[in-house]
């Protein structure tokens, strides 16, 4: 079944890598002409902070979109080393939130600790829903469009909870929104146990995740219309070889792409994506 309504879009997660601003520039300079020319999909780059102004320049002729990869809820204030919607406004269109490698809790510095220096040895990370939800209001009020990253981790997917935690993620991220505003909003399903993993979903599975359970959720909330408008992204192990399956499936209106965004092939991928959505 075709998806007239919604435009596929493929954003690139760069996460830690490539922010300085020669390796940055030297990729986008290889990419941006041939990924611009893909007809059908939005194209999105989402590069560290350091180079997110570079980026910006180098991609001012194309129609290539910006995003960042996190950003605080206010617009200023006593925030050390936080970045606010006001300031990412000024060069980009999107930003990615509550994605699970900013969710966790805390993580600790695997080669420093062990045991008892467990408290020194970690560092706290807090994207929980609720500060999500903060975040989606303060993007759309600065006119940036965010990508609100959900998905479930291993335990919950093999103990059959998927359905119920992921459909709470999407309903406390869109809380308070209007339907007009939830309608903006891009949603990418990343169930953990594929980020990074090369273990990506079954499409049939992301897809029946992304159909009931998210576009479900929304409708609960904003009803089926706007349920039907949202664009959902799948992520995790996405690469050129797997990208068209997903791409063929109804509900999946694109990537979010993290490893196989930072090479030159990213612009196949995004081809690929074109040609089979
Ligand atoms: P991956 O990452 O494509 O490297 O699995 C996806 C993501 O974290 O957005």
């Amino acid at each position: 079944m075709p998806r007239p309504m919604r435009r596929p879009i493929i954003a690139g997660n760069w996460k830690m890598h490539l922010g300085r601003v020669d390796e940055a520039l030297a990729f986008v300079r290889q990419i941006r002409y041939q990924l611009n020319a893909i007809d059908g999909v939005d194209k999105i780059l989402c590069p560290p902070f350091t180079v997110l102004a570079a980026v910006a320049d180098a991609i001012r002729p194309t129609h290539i979109g910006l995003g960042a990869q996190t950003m605080h809820w206010e617009d200023q204030g006593a925030y050390t080393g936080e970045i606010s919607p006001a300031m990412l406004a000024q060069v980009c269109q999107y930003v990615i939130l509550g994605h699970s490698e900013r969710r966790t809790g805390r993580v600790a510095l695997p080669d420093l600790v062990d045991g008892a220096d467990q408290a020194d040895g970690t560092e706290t990370r807090f994207e929980g829903d609720i500060a999500v939800n903060h975040k989606v209001h303060a993007a759309l009020k600065h006119g940036l469009t965010p990508i609100i990253c959900v998905g479930e981790n291993l335990a919950q997917n093999e103990a059959g909870g998927t359905h119920a935690y992921v459909g709470d993620q999407v309903r406390t991220a869109l809380s308070g929104l209007t339907p007009g505003q939830a309608e903006t909003c891009i949603i990418a399903y990343e169930p953990l146990w594929a980020i990074g993993t090369g273990k990506a979903a079954t499409p049939a599975d992301a897809n029946r995740v992304i159909g009931v359970t998210i576009r479900g959720a929304i409708g609960d909330v904003f009803g089926e219309t706007t349920a039907r408008q949202v664009r959902v992204q799948y992520g995790g192990s996405i690469n050129v070889e797997n990208i068209a399956a997903f791409m063929r499936m109804p509900e999946v209106d694109g990537a979010l792409v993290g490893g196989a965004s930072l090479r030159p092939a990213f612009v196949q991928l995004v081809q690929r994506a074109a040609s089979a959505a």
